[in-house]
């Protein structure tokens, strides 16, 4: 088994309302994120692929298909996007890295051309990432 991790980089902004709090517990659990202007974020994704060698190409899959992939099913309809307003599935679930780690997983996980999706990391900034792994 190998790995193999594709980079992908977009802009996009979000805000953190949960409709069922009060809008107090909104502003103590969500702070500034919740101020319903939204703010952005340079958002870095990695998509790693667990997979073997084809021994007749010498690859896991063709890193063409799965960039191919990630731009139609992530980058189309994420990037330079007001997730909440634009992103159906973000106008009922939060838009945190969490979930939209998640999301991305969905999006991907039975597309892939030839190998697995082991992994979705995705950076809200250069300090903090969050890993998904799907669901055991
Ligand atoms: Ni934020």
């Amino acid at each position: 088994m190998i790995y193999v991790t594709r980079r992908a980089e977009f802009s996009a902004s979000h805000y953190y309302h949960n409709p069922e709090l009060s809008p107090e517990e909104n502003r103590r659990i969500f702070g500034k994120c919740n101020n319903p202007h939204g703010h952005g974020h340079n958002y870095t994704l990695e998509v790693t692929v667990a997979g073997d060698v084809d021994s007749k190409t010498g690859m896991v899959l063709d890193i063409k298909d799965l960039k191919q992939l990630v731009e139609d099913e992530v980058l189309q309809s994420m990037d330079h996007r007001f997730l909440n307003k634009e992103v159906p599935v973000f106008s009922s679930t939060l838009p945190t890295t969490e979930n939209i780690a998640v999301e991305i997983w969905k999006r991907l996980a039975q597309k892939l051309p030839n190998g697995k999706l082991h992994r979705i990391r995705l950076y809200e900034t250069p300090d903090l990432y969050v890993d998904y792994f799907g669901e055991a």
